[in-house]
């Protein structure tokens, strides 16, 4: 056990804890600007925000004694008998002098500047610069280049800190960026005829403290202040990053990483972070339609009625020829809508047939220096549907297994769960469907078994429900709706909640709650889920 002395305060660390005093200092609430450091960069102590008062106790007398200059808190580790000031006239004195000095050569456009609202460079000025400008040495220009084609460099706004540049140093192993030049001519650039371009690139964006690199995506897009943030999880592949949806009135404007230390830590890909464009897709189907078998063509449906028509529909065909209703469980479901999707058609029929959608696969895993992973497999749920499907069935069916017994007309009702983002079924697959009485297919965008299903059910996409996913490592994550789904749409939940005659509005947390209580692999989500998630396998004897 380590004691650290912060502004009089006695901290006591862990044998295993390696904190520096920026670390420590918030342990007890003391907050040491920083601009340079970042807690998975390595440190450089370049910026000298960071400044502090440091000493030693004695561990015989107790007396301290106090190094006389001051020290970067970044790179000062938190050691047994170490001391920190944070807050003495001294070291104010250094954070504005630095705050000054940055200033000198930063313009001050704020007011066209992406990052105003959240930039380190306006707050730490109101919180530790002095009240005014002292001198203004140069004319400041617009200098801004591409370094990509998802990032720009506004060059006057940059404070020097190389955040950027050790990320694709030390994270991606690309190493595009560098610094050209030096002293007052340093500047941000990439090697002629070698763009920005890895697969993590628009991390740099939320590394730079200040809005010197800007989002080509999100530009001007938004006042950072009228968005609202939401904890969620990128459904793009089965790594299931934690993220931050920022979204106003609901329109998603900004998906970026949510810091998770057992997933991504301070990172997503960009695959990700710009694979939200197809929630507010023109082509999205927009309301429940029916197929009317006497005016061959789809009318429109009444979702107030659809339960209860669907509910006949379904129990009907099983009262009449048991053991032929399936569900097809997409891996975009979340845990929840699975689990209400099979049990509801259990409880119709209880010989139906469960199997798992098609897993969209798409290259091979990536994998990155630092150790982040992005997945070949493309859908956020798997590993949680699959284990649905053991509970109910058994074992995992896949929808090729499903295929035969489709096209020898051996299933009369078939319910097919979608979300994908792209083509996913084929015209020669979609027609073995044909021979189905009753086919309902809930999907994002029309595809061939769209134009074959009775009844045609637009789906939710991934920022407008709630639910949980299990990521390719077991861990699950619960998350809340951050917009609406677009008007005509009703989530996969709501509707089974409704099916599953359960009183009131969809609650996913009760869901889940019955889960935990049912299915051993789940045992570990019955307490409340941590915004970092639950490893499933903890009570597993694996
Ligand atoms: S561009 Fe931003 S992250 Fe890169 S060195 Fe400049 S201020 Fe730091
Ligand atoms: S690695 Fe996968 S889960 Fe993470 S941000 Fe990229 S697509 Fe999303
Ligand atoms: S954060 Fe410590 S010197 Fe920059």
């Amino acid at each position: 056990m380590a004691t650290v002395i912060i502004n009089g305060q006695e901290l006591e660390l862990d044998d295993d804890e390696r904190l520096n005093g920026i670390q420590a200092a918030a342990r007890l609430g003391y907050d040491i600007p920083h601009y340079c450091w970042h807690p998975g960069l390595s440190v450089v102590a370049s910026c000298r925000m960071c400044l502090v008062e440091t000493g030693r106790r004695d561990p015989e007398s107790g007396e301290i004694s106090m190094m006389p200059k001051l020290v970067p808190g970044c790179q000062t580790p938190a050691t047994d008998g170490t001391v920190f000031v944070t807050e003495s006239d001294k070291v104010k004195q250094a954070r504005a002098q630095v705050e000054e000095g940055l200033l000198i050569n930063h313009p001050i456009d704020c007011p066209i500047c992406d990052k105003a609202g959240e930039c380190r460079l306006q707050d730490y000025y109101f919180e530790h610069g002095q009240g005014s400008r002292r001198a203004d040495l140069r004319p400041f220009t617009s200098r801004r280049r591409s370094l990509g084609d998802t990032v720009t460099l506004f060059v006057d706004r940059c404070v020097m800190c190389s955040r950027c540049v050790r990320f694709t140093r030390e994270i991606t192993g690309t190493g595009e960026l560098y610094v050209e030049g030096r002293g007052a001519g340093e500047e941000i650039d990439v090697f002629p005829g070698f763009p920005l371009a890895n697969k993590m690139a628009g991390n740099v964006v939320d590394l730079c403290p200040v809005g010197a690199l800007g989002d080509k995506d999100f530009l001007y897009s938004q006042r950072v202040w009228f968005m609202k943030s939401h904890d969620g999880v990128c459904a793009g592949c089965s790594t299931g990053c934690s993220i931050t949806i920022d979204e106003n009135q609901d329109r998603v404007y900004r998906l970026r990483p949510r810091e998770n230390p057992h997933i991504n830590e301070w990172w997503m890909c960009d695959e990700g972070r710009y694979g939200y464009h197809h929630v507010h897709s023109e082509h999205r189907l927009a309301g429940p339609q029916q197929f009317d078998a006497e005016a061959r063509q789809y009318v429109n449906a009444d979702w107030s009625r659809l339960p209860t028509e669907l509910d006949k529909k379904f129990t009907a065909i099983a009262k009449r020829w048991p053991g032929s209703v399936a569900g097809v469980l997409s891996p975009h479901l979340s845990v929840e809508e699975a689990y209400l999707l099979a049990k509801y058609l259990r409880g119709v029929d209880p010989e139906a047939t469960l199997v798992l959608g098609p897993v969209p696969v798409e290259g091979e895993d990536e994998s990155f220096p630092q150790g982040f992973t992005i997945r070949a497999e493309k859908c956020p749920n798997r590993r949680g549907v699959e284990a649905v499907l053991e509970y109910f069935t058994g074992r995992v069916a896949t929808f090729d297994d499903l295929l035969p017994d489709v096209a020898a007309g051996k299933l009369h009702a078939i319910w097919v769960s979608g979300g994908y983002r792209n083509d996913w079924i084929d015209e020669a697959t979609a027609e073995s469907f044909d021979a189905a009485d009753l086919l309902v297919v809930q999907d994002l965008f029309d595809s061939p078994l769209m134009q074959r299903a009775h009844y045609q059910l637009p789906a939710a996409a991934f920022a407008e429900r709630d639910g949980s996913y299990v990521n390719v490592a077991d861990r699950l994550q619960s998350f809340r709706w951050a917009i609406r789904p677009p008007m005509g749409v009703r989530t996969e939940g709501s509707l089974l909640w409704q099916m599953s005659a359960m009183p009131g509005m969809y609650r996913a947390g009760e869901v889940l709650a019955e889960i935990a209580r049912e299915i051993g692999y789940f045992s570990a989500a019955v307490e409340e889920i941590p915004a970092v998630g639950v490893d499933l396998k903890v009570n597993l004897l694996v």
